[in-house]
């Protein structure tokens, strides 16, 4: 197996009815590359796969997977696998008979197709799981089979819809590791689509985020937590402080911003100039018991243990809330009610353009 990279240029989606599900899109995905795209429902993730995989028609724009335009090439002739979030296994069929359908219509011989099975079951960690059905085996078991599955077939490419979502929490979480493991293995280039930024951090390695049928950013996990681009990326892309405002002035890499909660210094990647409408983004973590550079006068509002680390609310006498991650150590937790004077630092808040803003993870987890 290989990997083969896949190009989109100025890829367009419009769909019958003439929504716009992807405006125009240029991205390079590297063969052999675990490649995340992260977004909310709705923002044209599916689309994207969808027309990697041949199912739907780009209205304008290229793919390519290596050199070749996919121009007028079916689903069937493309050498990308498709993995959806609810995978269907037969129920009848034997674990290893499920990974070798594919091979069947190709022309297999029994034999073979057996020996390839059990190839793909060795490497998904199911050795001894070929004879059992579908109905024996545990979620994060019947999981690791469509990818067997997937594999079967030797696509350049894997597509994966939100593989993770019908999983409990754990699972997820250990089907993770053995993903990315799986995709080291194998070399193939994956395409994974999540809502979940956490699965998106920890396995990738770019990320794509998105929102409403655009591509904000493209990085490392390291790349689009610490250096967001959009006001759009800093606030789906984990959690963040947001207070917005106005330019006050501007030095070299470095803005001030003035918010009706105070005057604040912060990064200035984009290169905003006084005057400008802006919002300063700093991360939870980063929120400090003390007075350096940027200072609020809070009190605790609300404490939210979360076993080694305690999520705290502060209340600015401004009326904001300020969110703070800290270790759950028993000098930093203030008691209900006593005034705290809290801070950070300039390098690690960034101040981006006025634009829309994520919903915060707790209301996608409510939907
Ligand atoms: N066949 C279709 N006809 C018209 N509009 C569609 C069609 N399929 C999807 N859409 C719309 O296109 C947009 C993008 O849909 P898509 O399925 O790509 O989103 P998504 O990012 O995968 O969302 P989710 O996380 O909910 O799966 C949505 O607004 C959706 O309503
Ligand atoms: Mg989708």
């Amino acid at each position: 197996m290989r990997g083969k990279s896949v190009t989109l240029e100025q890829l367009e989606v419009t769909y019958p009815n003439g929504f716009k599900a992807v405006h125009p899109t240029d991205l390079v995905i590297q063969a052999g590359e675990f490649f995340s795209i992260l977004g909310p429902s709705g923002c044209g993730k599916t689309t994207i796969l969808r027309a990697v995989s041949g199912f739907v028609e780009p209205s304008a724009g290229r793919i390519l997977i290596g050199d070749a335009d996919q121009r007028g090439k079916g689903p069937n002739v493309r050498e990308t696998a498709l993995i959806f979030q609810n995978l269907a296994l037969f129920p009848l069929m034997r674990i290893w008979e499920n990974v070798a359908f594919g091979l069947e219509a190709r022309g297999v011989a029994k034999r073979a197709r057996r020996d390839k099975a059990q190839e793909l079951l060795d490497l998904v960690a199911l050795t001894d799981q070929a004879e059992k059905t579908p109905g024996e085996l545990s979620g994060g078991q019947r999981q690791r089979v469509a990818i067997a599955r997937a594999l079967a077939v030797d696509p350049s490419v894997l597509l994966l819809d939100e593989p993770l979502s019908a999983l409990d929490l754990k699972l997820r979480q250990h089907m993770r590791a053995e993903l990315r493991s799986i995709q080291k293995k194998t070399g193939v280039t994956f395409i994974y689509i999540t809502h979940d930024q956490g699965e998106a951090l920890t396995m990738s390695d770019r990320i794509a985020v998105m929102n409403a049928g655009r591509i904000e950013q493209v990085g490392t996990a390291d790349e689009v937590y610490s250096n967001p681009v959009s006001a759009f990326s800093a606030s789906f892309v984990g959690e963040a402080n947001q207070f917005a405002g106005r330019i006050l002035a501007q030095d070299g890499e470095m803005a001030r911003i003035d918010t009706p909660h105070g005057q604040f210094n912060g990064r200035n990647p984009t290169g905003l100039v006084v005057g400008q409408e802006a919002i300063l983004f700093v991360r939870p973590e980063n929120i400090r018991f003390s007075a350096v550079e940027n200072v609020l006068h809070t009190h605790l509002l609300r404490r939210d243990l979360e076993g080694p680390f305690v999520n705290l609310f502060m209340a600015t006498q401004s009326g904001a809330c300020v969110a703070m991650h800290v270790p759950n150590t028993a000098e930093t937790s203030p008691a209900m009610g006593t005034q705290v004077t809290i801070g950070f630092k300039s390098t690690t808040a960034t101040i981006l353009p006025l634009g829309p803003v994520a919903r915060t993870g707790q209301d996608i987890a409510a939907e």
